[in-house]
């Protein structure tokens, strides 16, 4: 009997590595070790669907993949590294798995199994696998060695001093991927100057296309300065935090979101009732469907069941896909554009309907009329994967979003819209200037950021989760996404599947 089973899918992963990657000719089991380690550098577990293998692609022995057995090599190296790796494994899990060597073999599949899928879907074979590795590999690990490897610090005052403005560091914070320098400046009416020469100070510190970002510091001569640090020093909040926040959310009165953390690893929260509709834009892989979980998650964690109707539509018929699982009265999975297009007339409809018992009842919106108790409807959250591809189908569902935009918040009917193409054809200006909160992750020109945000910026953003935030009434935040994983996503499922 085998040890370690893989799918087909898994067996053509490994042979990519092998015959694209790889700059080294290696064993099929080397591509399983690699990709244990790629798994053990993400905190959740993976999940226990990886035990079932639908279509059988490979089997292996602990014999090949620890080298349990192997002792030495004739130079006397260590060969076996089962006890190394049972370690590691225990570690990660939080449980004992030198007692059980059944479960320890279950656990090995699944981190393999899951390291094979993260490299299915964060490297293409155009890239540099070595590359893609080390940087996945190594993230978070260098830190100092890192960040001193290059004094930002003393560029930094030196970059201030070619556009004539003398300033001294007085303090250092490190967030998650980005260094704040907060810096005095001698003449306080050098904020100006500073703020017109971010792209000179930019291109002095070597950051190419990434943006120095100005950040307030509620003193009035110092100045706060972003700067992103390298991809290898970087960390994200992961599934497991936005769960801890969301854990917090059951009494609040609104609908309570999570999408991460600040540039200095604060988490940040707002209340979608009060927004109370979100655009979410960006460049294809800069983040937004990650986001968009991270946003269904906080709902359907911090939401008492009652309270909440999920309405996600997805005409790409990927991303969603996972929440039909849960079997959920109320989670409603729409990939078809037609349904969709449907589903958002009998929204329109309902609202009207909404419209009305608000009236009769004599309270100003839903919130008011749950908080007396005499309008016990549930909030309705419809999400759009993707705008573009559903209004180029069905162009009427453009409509429909318009009129829910316009009148549907005091009925407790909201939107949260994402698009990967933010322009004037495919974002309607009545809809967009019906949405007045918005997220832009990265996007390629700087029209494109004034087209979400108003204003320029997101395009010297640094990709995967990087966002700046607008909500209604509130000046623009930078946030770093929280990075929820395929497993985060299932675990959610799971729980919302057993109630
Ligand atoms: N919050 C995040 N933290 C770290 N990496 C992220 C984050 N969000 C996205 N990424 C990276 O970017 C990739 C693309 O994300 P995705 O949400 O699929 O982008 P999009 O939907 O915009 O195409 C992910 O596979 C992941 O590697
Ligand atoms: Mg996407």
């Amino acid at each position: 009997m085998a040890d370690i089973y893989t799918s087909r899918e898994d067996e053509a992963t490994v042979d990519d590595v092998l015959s694209k990657g790889l700059k080294v000719k290696a064993h099929k089991w080397t591509v399983l070790r690699l990709a244990l380690a790629h798994s053990l550098k993400i905190p959740s577990q993976p999940d226990e669907e990886l035990d079932r293998v639908a279509e059988r692609g490979s089997e292996y022995q602990l014999e090949q993949v620890t080298g349990q057995g192997q002792g030495r090599n004739p130079v006397g190296q260590q060969q076996d590294f089962t006890d190394a790796i049972c370690g590691l494994l225990s570690m990660h899990l939080g449980e004992d798995l030198f007692r059980d060597e059944r479960a320890f073999r279950r656990h090995l599949q699944r981190h393999i199994r899951r390291g094979l899928r993260e490299f299915r879907r964060g490297w293409r074979d155009s890239h540099d696998f070595h590359q893609f590795l080390y940087q996945e590999l190594c993230a978070g690990v260098d830190r100092e060695a890192e960040a001193g490897a290059t004094d930002f610090g003393l560029l930094l005052v030196n970059a201030l001093a070619e556009i004539g403005v003398r300033g001294e560091i007085v303090e250092t914070q490190d967030g998650p991927r980005i260094t704040r320098y907060q810096v005095r400046l001698e003449d306080p009416n050098h904020l100006d100057k500073v703020r017109r020469g971010l792209d000179k100070i930019t291109f002095a510190l070597g950051l190419q296309k990434y943006g120095v970002f100005p950040a307030e510091t509620g003193q009035p001569k110092v100045i706060g300065l972003d700067v992103p640090r390298p991809r290898s020093t970087w960390g994200s909040a992961s599934g497991a935090d936005l769960l801890e926040w969301v854990r917090q959310d059951q009494d609040e009165p609104g609908l309570m979101l999570h999408p991460g953390v600040d540039v200095i690893n604060h988490p940040f929260a707002f209340d979608l009732t009060r927004q109370p509709h979100l655009l979410v834009g960006g460049t294809t892989g800069s983040g937004k469907s990650i986001c968009l979980h991270t946003l269904i998650i906080s709902l359907l964690v911090g939401t008492p069941r009652d309270k909440l109707r999920l309405i996600l539509i997805d005409p790409k018929k990927v991303e969603f896909a996972p929440y039909a699982k849960a079997e959920s009265e109320r989670i409603e999975v729409i990939t078809d554009v037609v349904d969709a297009r449907e589903r958002l007339e009998a929204l329109v409809a309902e609202m009207e309907i909404r419209t009305s018992a608000l009236e009769s009842a004599g309270v100003r919106d839903l919130t008011e009329g749950r908080n007396k108790g005499i309008l016990n409807l549930p909030f309705i959250v419809a999400f759009v994967e993707e705008l573009a591809d559903l209004i180029m189908q069905e162009p009427m569902a453009e409509e429909h979003l318009i009129r829910l935009a316009q009148k549907a918040r005091a009925t407790g009917i909201h939107l949260v819209i994402a698009t990967q193409r933010p322009d004037a054809r495919t974002l309607n200006g009545l809809l967009r200037s019906n949405i007045p909160s918005r997220i832009a992750l990265t996007v390629q020109k700087a029209t494109e950021s004034k087209i979400i945000l108003d204003e320029i910026g997101a395009e010297r953003l640094t990709g995967a989760g990087d966002m700046l935030i607008r909500l209604s009434g509130q000046p623009m935040q930078r946030l770093h996404g929280a990075f929820v994983t395929v497993d985060d996503i299932a675990h959610v499922i799971r729980a919302e599947r057993r109630v």
